[in-house]
């Protein structure tokens, strides 16, 4: 087993020479890495790095891309996650590639010899340069590029551009009666790479012609985000006393699976006394999607198999879904504020009183809780998606009743896979589509070329479609959806569910409650 492990390295060394000196003629099947490690089954590593993973469109969620003929799109909400950034302080995101990087400097220092050898040489010439929580510049690039396809995607049939118009202009913020809208109002917290984030999708979005700032074409509602405080863009700080650690617990149980070979592999690189721990090779992982967004590439990923990356996939995903989704005994706690504050903006209803996340200050004042935009973007973090996604009930990302098993081998087979959920610049789109009586959904146009005004037809039913990263989301568990087709739900049917899943998000138990939790939950409630 050993020998096979390392020959799997030597391989993998091997094809780093061979993609570095022959960068063009690598294979079709074989997707390259960062580096130029490429995998004979052509497998791409960057689809393995959970929540660190470069934006790319989900492959699809088991209901057909596509949208309605016939039906006008009339409203769209966005919530957004920032993008590109370097490592948090927590133990296991940044904490254990600091760590990582201070021993090897100490080792350095105290010892007058190389320390890495073979694969690990590189190691050598080293140093560690990243910084903690901002947002990088490829990370403005992703969501300037977000916002010009929500633009693209949505905007322009919106507002209805017309031919020849290639972006924003403000002359098209009207009512169709040509009465002019008030400025355009989204929101965002105020931590710095969420509050920089919504300024490049903004700036995206409006297409901010001849690179000129866009500001004056938008206004900004920047909401406080910290432990304590009412926030549905950043709730887990806002359920203060709830359980939001079975994840860390599972990812802590996977920890030994994930680095056994890695650790026997890597340990031969270096010198005895280093003494290479678990909690080493974790941080080498991490190097890999952290230098990768910082310099475009990384010595660290070509360190690994391929079902090593599939099981660091699995190792994040452990800790989100048990931290903030189904598994988590406040899972659906955390997401329920947005669904509210959702459902008000489609009753065109402001909200005075809450006994969950949201901040009633900003949510009963038109300056901060805007009605009847035909577009909002709420800038935020991936646990919030995941939390509403949760708070939903979308049974479609459920793994079952007992939670995402910590104690396994491998990565099991699974829908919650954060390179599809929550990658980088990750958006979760409530699509609202009017559409005539005798609309079928099941023939489904590639494009929407023309939006129809259907404001004064008689007869029409408003939809609402949940679409992950340009995919549908199926809507089984949805309450007051069971009638959906293709990811489609009549407004009033999934307004008269909200009511339940905020009786089943349990907010005031869940986050305030005393109660022990003894492992992942089965539907992110307090069981
Ligand atoms: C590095 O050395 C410093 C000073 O001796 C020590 O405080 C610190 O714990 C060491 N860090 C690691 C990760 O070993
Ligand atoms: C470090 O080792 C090299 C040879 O291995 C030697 O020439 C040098 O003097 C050593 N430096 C110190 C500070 O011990
Ligand atoms: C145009 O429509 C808007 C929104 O329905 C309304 O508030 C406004 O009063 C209308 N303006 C005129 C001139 O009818
Ligand atoms: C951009 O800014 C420059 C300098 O302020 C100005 O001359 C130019 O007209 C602006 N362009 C647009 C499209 O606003
Ligand atoms: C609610 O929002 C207001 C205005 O931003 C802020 O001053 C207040 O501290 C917030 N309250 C809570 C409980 O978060
Ligand atoms: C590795 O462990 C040995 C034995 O406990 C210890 O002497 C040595 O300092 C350790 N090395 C590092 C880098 O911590
Ligand atoms: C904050 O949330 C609590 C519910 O947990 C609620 O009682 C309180 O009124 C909220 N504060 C604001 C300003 O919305
Ligand atoms: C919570 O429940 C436990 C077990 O029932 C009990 O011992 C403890 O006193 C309770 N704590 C609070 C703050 O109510």
């Amino acid at each position: 087993m050993h020998q096979v492990l390392q020959s799997t390295a030597a391989l993998l060394a091997f094809q780093v020479v061979v993609g570095d000196a022959a960068p063009t003629s690598s294979s079709s099947a074989s997707a390259p890495g960062p580096t130029g490690t490429t995998y004979p089954s052509g497998f791409d590593m960057t689809t393995s790095w959970a929540n660190l993973s470069p934006y790319k469109d989900a492959g699809g969620f088991g209901v057909p891309k596509g949208v309605p003929r016939g039906c006008e799109l009339s409203q769209v909400h966005v919530l957004h996650r920032h993008a590109q950034r370097y490592p948090t302080s927590w133990l296991l995101d940044g904490g254990v590639v600091e760590d990582f990087a201070e021993k090897l400097k100490n080792y350095s220092n105290t010892h007058n010899t190389t320390v890495g050898q073979g694969p690990l040489s590189f190691l050598n010439n080293w140093e560690y340069l990243l910084g903690e929580d901002l947002l990088l510049v490829s990370g403005a690039a992703t969501e300037a590029t977000s916002g010009a396809n929500i633009w693209s995607n949505y905007g322009r049939a919106l507002y209805r551009a017309p031919a020849g118009v290639a972006s924003w202009d403000s002359s098209l913020n009207v009512y169709p009666n040509g009465t002019d809208r008030p400025t355009p109002i989204f929101r965002t917290t105020d931590q710095a790479r969420i509050l920089e984030s919504a300024r490049w999708w903004l700036s995206g979005y409006f297409g901010n012609t001849g690179a000129n700032s866009s500001y004056s074409q938008y206004d900004l509602v920047i909401t406080h985000e910290g432990q304590g405080f009412n926030n549905t863009l950043a709730a887990d700080a806002s359920c203060v006393d709830g359980d939001l650690e079975e994840g860390d617990n599972s990812g802590k149980e996977f920890i030994p699976s994930l680095t056994k070979d890695a650790l026997k592999r890597l340990s031969g690189s270096l010198p005895a006394d280093f003494n290479l721990t678990a909690y080493d090779v974790v941080g080498m992982f991490s190097l890999c999607p952290y230098e990768y967004a910082t310099y475009g590439s990384s010595s660290f990923c070509s360190l690994f198999t391929e079902q090593e990356w599939r099981d660091f996939q699995y190792f994040v995903d452990l800790q989100f879904y048990g931290n903030y989704g189904f598994g988590s005994p406040t899972g659906r706690a955390q997401g329920i504020g947005y669904v509210l504050e959702l459902a008000a903006r489609l009753e065109g209803k402001r909200i005075e009183t809450s006994d969950t996340s949201i901040n009633t200050t900003i949510d009963s004042n038109p300056a901060t809780f805007p009605l009847h935009q035909p577009l909002y973007m709420d800038m935020s973090h991936d646990n919030i998606i995941i939390g509403v996604a949760a708070a939903l009930g979308l049974e479609y990302f459920n793994y079952g009743p007992n939670g995402l098993p910590g104690t396994v081998d491998h990565a099991v087979d699974r829908t919650f896979k954060l390179n599809e959920l929550t990658p980088f610049g990750a958006h979760l789109v409530s699509e609202i589509w009017t559409c005539p009586q005798d609309t079928s959904f099941d023939v489904l146009d590639e494009t929407l070329y023309k939006n129809p005004d259907l404001s004064s037809a008689k007869d029409t039913t408003d939809y609402i479609r949940f679409v992950l990263n340009g995919a549908p989301v199926p809507q089984d568990g949805l309450d007051g959806c069971e009638d959906s087709v293709h990811g489609f739900c009549a407004v009033p049917a999934f307004l008269e569910g909200v009511p339940t899943l905020k009786v089943k998000a349990a907010y005031q138990y869940a986050c305030f409650g005393n109660y022990t939790s003894d492992g992942q939950v089965g539907d992110g409630r307090p069981e």
